[in-house]
């Protein structure tokens, strides 16, 4: 069966990083609302303006954009045959938009993946990535480092930090990740749907955990 799955957990659990070698692994689409919206923003496009004013808060991006923009991004050929939903949903309206959607379409999810990790983990992760804003390959400065420091090893662009990995903007995700995200474990909890991995350690290891669910 088609692996259709959604990545949930706190700014910097790992939902990016694991969703982006899960995905290579299965052919099938790694969908981040974060960077949809980071390319609208590099683009200068009306819809990236509109984003970047909460972005760079730490807010939340409004429902109604977000849910636009997935619905649109599911519509393509290339979700037909499974995907990954990284970022979203993060409220409840949008959970609720993603069932109707996902019924209409005939394409049950499979699992939704809650990638677990403490607090005292998300800060020195998020304030040490780094990624290449040519390939959009993520580093981190002491976890997972580049071969040639401040380099993209893809593509040899030079790394940046985003302007929303800033402590004061980490700590405001945060505390919307508490009020608005977290519900969602117990929603897709009460569905069957979902499976909780420890997200601190390995990366390899993550990924092997995450592998034997999805096998
Ligand atoms: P988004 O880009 O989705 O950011 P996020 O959810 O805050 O998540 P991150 O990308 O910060 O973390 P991650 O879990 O992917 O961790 P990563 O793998 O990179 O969203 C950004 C903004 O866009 C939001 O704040 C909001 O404004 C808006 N937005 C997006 N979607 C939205 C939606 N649905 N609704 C409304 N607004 C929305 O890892 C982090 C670091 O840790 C990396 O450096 C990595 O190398 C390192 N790392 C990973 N795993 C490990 C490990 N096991 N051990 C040590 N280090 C590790």
């Amino acid at each position: 069966m088609a692996a259709r799955l959604i990545f949930l957990g706190a700014p910097g659990s790992g939902k990016g990083t694991q969703a982006s070698r899960l995905a290579g692994r299965l052919s099938i689409p790694q969908i981040s609302t974060g960077d949809m919206l980071r390319e609208a923003r590099a683009n200068g496009t009306e819809l990236g303006k509109r984003a970047a004013f909460y972005m760079d808060k730490g807010d939340l991006v409004p429902d109604d954009v977000v849910i636009g923009i997935i619905r649109e991004r599911l519509q393509q050929d290339d979700c037909q045959h499974g995907f990954i939903l990284d970022g979203f949903p993060r409220t409840l309206p949008q959970a609720q938009a993603l069932d109707l959607m996902l019924t209409d379409m005939g394409l049950p999810l499979s699992h939704v993946i809650f990638i677990d990790v403490p607090d005292e983990e998300i800060i020195p992760r998020i304030t040490g990535r780094r990624t290449c804003p040519n390939c959009g390959r993520s580093y981190h400065i002491s976890f997972l480092p580049p071969k040639v420091p401040g380099r993209c090893d893809e593509c040899g662009s030079d790394l940046v930090q985003r302007s929303d990995d800033t402590e004061d903007a980490v700590r405001i995700r945060l505390s919307k990740y508490r009020e608005q995200t977290a519900p969602l474990v117990e929603f897709y909890e009460n569905k069957g749907l979902l499976k909780r991995v420890h997200g601190v350690g390995d990366i390899e290891e993550i990924q092997k955990k995450i592998l034997e669910i999805v096998a």
